[in-house]
């Protein structure tokens, strides 16, 4: 056993575990993005750094075992804004549309993205079932509304937005009505969304040719922020956009189906490697630097594990829910 003293507690520990497994176990609070528990691991993110009082550097605690006498700090500002400043250059290549501009600008709060997927795919229960969710026992909010769904709606940007209120209004009236009083706004999401996805010029096109469902909807939101850790970390650290700007050069929206419910939005991933390391060869690394990507060779896909979207830290990779 040796000591070590984080924050000016001292703690012993064995010098078997990493920084991170003691430091958390003590009840410190360090994100990590690419160390997923015993899943193998190698360090890239770069969000779970802690400060070697005595030489002033940063290390990663997921890799740095602690040695005799260590003195660490983990939660000042110096710390704080070097964990933040690694967030940032991850968003910077990343397209984080984790959630719908329709959504966003509601005043009732209506899943309307949910709305419409499920309209697109012809299941208008679960249509109705999330529209209950914030419309329950009152009127249908849109009605009186001036909407802002439709106004802040992206397919807008490529000719007309999506009709939203009229297939809101379509769905409320699927076999029961939502009767007519006042509404009662209910959920408000004021989580990271850095409303980095504008269209490039050749995705305005590309998208043109992709979408085809009935109501013209591109799906705008992102299917695996329920479970992103880089937006939980990006919304506590109060990052509401990338200092670095955001230059990805993945196309948004491009999904690959992996297997079972599983699937893989490049646009969403930060190159963390733990699907590479744990899937037995079923993913690998394409190129490097810059242009690094995870590549999934398609006759390796059928063995692979849909629970690898829990390993994910992103939404990149995702299990389709329908
Ligand atoms: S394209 Fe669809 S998801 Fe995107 S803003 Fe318009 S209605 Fe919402
Ligand atoms: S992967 Fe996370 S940060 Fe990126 S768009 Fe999805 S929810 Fe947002
Ligand atoms: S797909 Fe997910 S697990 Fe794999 S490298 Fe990208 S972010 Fe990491
Ligand atoms: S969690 Fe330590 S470098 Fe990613």
């Amino acid at each position: 056993m040796m000591k070590i003293t984080v924050n000016n507690r001292t703690l012993e520990v064995s010098g078997e575990r990493t920084l991170l497994e003691e430091l958390r176990d003590a009840g410190c609070d360090i994100p990590s993005l690419c160390y997923a528990g015993k899943a193998k691991h190698e360090a890239s993110c770069m969000v779970c750094m802690v400060r070697d009082v005595a030489t002033s550097q940063m290390l990663p605690s997921c890799s740095t075992f602690p040695t005799e006498g260590m003195q660490l700090d983990t939660e000042s500002e110096d710390v704080k804004n070097m964990r933040r400043m690694s967030l940032e250059l991850l968003l910077s290549d990343h397209r984080a549309d984790c959630e719908a501009p329709c959504v966003v600008v509601c005043p009732a709060k209506i899943d309307v993205a949910r709305v419409i997927l499920h309209y697109d795919r012809g299941q208008m229960d679960k249509a109705k079932a999330v529209l209950r969710e914030t419309a329950s026992a009152d009127q249908l909010p849109c009605v009186g509304c001036k909407a802002s769904c439709e106004k802040a709606c992206r397919r807008g940007t490529l000719d007309t937005a999506v009709s939203v209120r009229a297939i809101i209004e379509e769905v409320a009236k699927y076999k029961a009505e939502i009767p007519n009083t006042a509404s009662s706004a209910a959920k408000v999401q004021h989580s990271f969304s850095s409303k980095l996805g504008r269209y490039s010029e050749a995705e305005k096109e590309w998208l043109k040719e992709v979408y085809n469902q009935p109501s013209r909807c591109l799906h705008c939101a992102c299917e695996g922020k329920d479970k992103c850790k880089l937006r939980e970390y990006a919304s506590q650290a109060g990052i509401k956009s990338s200092r670095y700007g955001v230059s990805s050069h993945q196309m948004v929206k491009e999904q690959q189906h992996v297997s079972g419910r599983l699937y893989y939005e490049p646009a969403k991933c930060v190159r963390c490697g733990l699907c590479v390391y744990n899937s037995r060869n079923g993913f690998t690394f394409q190129h490097r630097g810059f242009d690094m990507q995870v590549l999934i060779p398609e006759e390796n896909k059928a063995h692979i594990d849909e629970h690898l979207a829990d390993l994910c830290p992103t939404g990149a990779l995702f299990l389709r829910q329908d």
